[in-house]
């Protein structure tokens, strides 16, 4: 039996719906072994001094499931092993800081981390799971693009929000006989783009696994035009590329992705004459409440973090696997990322309803 009595949480990365779920989940959890949990604040910053560890009583993690966010705060610019610091002359150093905070965790007396985050927390949870920190890593992302897991919590709410802005497009695009084109998220994966394509039932999705031709895009909103169907509704990952061509970038040296349905909507009007307009939706689809669906993936995981703890399985990541949520190791969920597979049933499906891919 373990003798674990004092655990560590943290949030990192872009904030996704349900990260509040998996806090109160995984607190409860804890106290109700008879354990202490703290919450570290913005990622490893509270244990480097720059920031707050706080105690997750039953009090702090009170009426929090439904919360967007995060009560610990998150950022993207927490890595321990290249820690930002700031030069007088305004530029940006990174330093090692990972020792220090082996050395701060265990000066908490913490037995172990449960740290929720996308791919990059994971991997930063891996390479301190190989320094000898004891952790468990929980699968948050709206982009769903996390390996060995089928659903990361978010992910589910993202398409919500996306199906939602397409349904809403729909009535104006046919009352004005125009083109729209929906830009969502999900970096390089085409998770959010397909599941609220189809349910939204969308004219054209561009994903960034089906590379597209802008000539075949635009043959879509004329073959419909002769079908006398006098709009269309496109739905475009913001990591879609063009057959030989690459993404569009808000910030190139960042590779921060953004801003491709301007470019398309300035193509297809050029191309087909038809009225084009773009939206982005952008931060809207990480905002807000998780949908139920997310909640229940999200409690399910942070008991199941602790259950890991509880039972010393360590270096690992808790994984949706249904009907059951499992561990997998944390090296082989960040080996490699997981893309819509291009021969799988929801691009069968959308191909068999008509929908384009652009190819
Ligand atoms: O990984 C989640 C995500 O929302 C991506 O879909 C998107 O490309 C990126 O984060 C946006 O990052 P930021 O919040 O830094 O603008």
């Amino acid at each position: 039996m373990s003798t674990t009595r004092k655990i560590a949480i943290n949030t990192g990365g872009g904030d996704a719906p349900g990260l509040n779920a998996v806090i109160r989940a995984a607190a409860l959890s804890a106290i109700n072994r008879g354990w202490e949990a703290y919450g570290i604040h913005r990622a490893y910053a509270g244990l480097l001094g720059e920031d707050e560890i706080v105690p997750l009583t039953r009090d702090a993690v009170r009426g929090i499931t439904h919360l967007g966010g995060t009560i610990l705060g998150t950022t993207t610019h927490g890595n321990p092993f290249a820690w930002p610091v700031k030069q007088p002359d305004g530029t940006t150093r990174r330093v090692d800081r990972s020792d220090e905070l082996m050395a701060a965790f265990q000066r908490h007396g913490f037995d172990a981390l449960i740290a929720i985050g996308g791919d990059g927390s994971l991997r930063i949870a891996n390479e301190l799971s190989q320094k000898g920190m004891p952790i468990v890593g929980v699968p948050k992302t709206i982009d769903n693009d996390i390996e060995g897991t089928q659903l990361t919590f978010g992910f589910l709410t993202a398409v919500y929000v996306a199906t939602d802005a397409i349904d809403r497009l729909h009535s104006t695009a046919q009352a004005h006989e125009r083109v729209m084109i929906v830009e969502v998220m999900g970096r390089d994966t085409g998770w959010i783009a397909l599941f609220s394509g189809v349910a939204g039932t969308a004219d054209v999705i561009l994903i960034p696994e089906i590379p597209y031709r802008i000539e075949r895009v635009c043959e879509k909103v004329m073959e419909r035009e002769r079908m006398g169907r006098h709009f269309t509704i496109m739905v475009a990952a913001e990591g879609a590329y063009p057959v030989g061509g690459e993404p569009v970038y808000e910030d190139r040296e960042k590779r921060r992705l953004g801003g491709i349905c301007e470019v398309l909507a300035q193509q297809i009007s050029e191309t087909t004459g038809k009225e084009t307009r773009a939206l982005a939706l952008r931060h809207l689809q990480r905002g807000g409440s998780p949908i139920s669906y997310d909640r229940l993936i999200a409690l399910r995981f942070g008991a199941a973090a602790v259950e890991c703890v509880a039972k010393g399985e360590l270096g690992c990541m808790v994984a949706l696997d249904p009907p059951d949520v499992r561990a997998i190791p944390l090296a082989e969920a960040v080996s490699r990322q997981k893309r819509v597979p291009v021969d799988g049933d929801v691009v069968a499906t959308a191909r068999a309803l008509g929908m384009s891919f652009g190819d």
